[in-house]
């Protein structure tokens, strides 16, 4: 059996790298069972699986062929462009394959069922795997207070729009933080305040005088590979957060969207500091799988439970989509590309680092040291004039994003950044990317 997925996770891997081209004969069954040292039946069942995948078609005494792909996704993008700029995980590292098998799984296992209503706090049986799930980051949790949402993102929405129980009004945002969350707020008119975060943290003194001011009911923060930083708190911030959260009665809502991308082993998040009394854990599946899941889940104070329940009342999170991330965690594919992606995104930034040491001789950005995740930043001298530097990067092929629009608009002491994403820059374009960058900063900088 073991031996089974082995083959055809290999031959998945020969597809998605192109080793076979479209309408290529595969290899015949008696010629792949000498190659593999299996019998032909565990070939005949690879390549039946492969059909039943629509990756392969057979044609009767002749063999097994290629399918053509019709508009293949990669055809529209500009290959000659470094993009620095996206916010999506690397689509080519996607096991397509491995996730259709898991929604056709989930349609086998859940049947009609998957095409009801469902539940609006979620899948029971998905959120009972998340319980064991999310234990593998610290997060301990009962069933009863985790519910799963479309994306981190109504999440986001939700809380930013509930009445809390500490009878406070004003959500306080790291400044720069999540762009779209910070212009949800603004379109809302919900009563936002920054505390300025950067590359060396946070201020705890101003953190406490904040929490003290009786304004504030919840505290937005990403205590690892923070957007659009990259950067991670340290244990002691961490601990610190959770503890002037209970004193204060302010809430914390911890965003850690990238959870699956820390290499650290026993990481423990703020949650873990304060066991979910003050502490709410937001985790999203997009920077993991794939943003268009639409899948998110909540790890709820028990005081916050009835009103998040209030205004969630539609179960509207894709059914299908929490089958099949069901299937995935469970049969162990999600933790097998959570290691290849790690280990492809450390990849990726230790040779960003080493080309930013290569280039920034003359110490025109500042960088801090990051070596997991998929973002960093550029610090730029103040007097460099962003707008320009981005149209001649893009006039060079380079596409960048610029921190301004990680600040609230109102805020007014901003540090002058590039965002720096590696999750879809390949390893030879990182080097020409990052000299580039420097010496047009150079010019600007004269
Ligand atoms: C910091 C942060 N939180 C949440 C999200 C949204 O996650 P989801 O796609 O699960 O709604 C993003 C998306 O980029 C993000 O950058």
């Amino acid at each position: 059996m073991k031996k089974y997925f082995l083959i055809l996770s290999d031959m998945e891997n020969k597809i998605r790298q192109g080793l076979y081209i479209p309408g290529q004969k595969l290899p015949s069954i008696r010629s792949s069972a000498e190659t593999y040292g299996c019998s032909m039946s565990t070939i005949t069942r690879a390549y039946a699986e492969l059909e039943k995948r629509h990756a392969i078609y057979s044609v009767p005494q002749s063999g097994f062929y290629m399918v053509e792909k019709p508009g293949d996704w990669r055809d529209n993008r500009d290959s000659q462009m470094i993009n620095f700029a996206t916010v999506l995980p690397d689509l080519e590292a996607f096991p397509f394959l491995d996730f259709q098998h898991c929604l056709n799984k989930a349609i086998d296992i859940y049947k009609y069922d998957l095409f009801t209503y469902g539940e609006p706090q979620g899948l029971e049986s998905f959120r009972h795997t998340l319980v064991s799930h999310l234990a593998n980051d610290q997060v301990f949790s009962k069933v009863e207070r985790i519910i799963v949402t479309s994306g981190a993102q109504q999440a986001l929405e939700i809380l930013a729009k509930m009445p809390f129980p500490n009878g406070k009004k004003a959500v306080l945002v790291e400044q720069p933080t999540y762009d779209l969350y910070l212009r949800f707020l603004e379109t809302e008119g919900i009563p936002v305040y920054g505390i300025a975060r950067t590359a060396a943290g946070i201020d705890l003194q101003e953190l406490e005088q904040r929490f003290r001011s009786g304004e504030i009911k919840l505290f937005y923060t990403m205590s690892r590979y923070h957007n659009p930083l990259g950067t991670t708190y340290s244990a002691e911030v961490r601990k610190a957060i959770a503890r002037l959260a209970g004193q204060y009665d302010v809430f914390v809502l911890e965003d850690d969207y990238m959870a699956d991308l820390g290499a650290e082993r026993q990481f423990d998040p703020i949650y873990a500091y304060d066991g979910g009394s003050n502490v709410i854990y937001l985790k999203s599946f997009s920077k993991i799988i794939f943003p268009g899941l639409r899948v998110g889940a909540i790890v709820l104070p028990e005081r916050l439970l009835q009103t998040f329940h209030a205004y969630k009342i539609y179960p509207d999170t894709s059914l299908l989509s929490q089958a099949a991330l069901e299937v995935y965690i469970k049969n162990g594919m999600y933790e097998r590309h959570k290691h290849k992606i790690v280990s492809l995104y450390d990849s990726r930034m230790r040779a960003l680092n080493e080309s930013v040491e290569r280039y920034n001789v003359q110490g025109l950005i500042e960088v801090p040291p990051i070596r997991s995740g998929i973002y960093t930043h550029f610090k730029l001298k103040p007097r460099v004039n962003i707008e320009r530097l981005l149209k001649r990067l893009a006039g060079r092929k380079i596409s960048v994003v610029s921190g301004k629009g990680f600040y609230l608009l109102n805020y007014l002491e901003r540090e002058k950044f590039l965002r720096i994403s590696i999750s879809q820059t390949q390893p030879e374009q990182i080097d020409e990317g990052v000299k580039v960058i420097i010496e047009e900063i150079g010019k600007e900088s004269k």
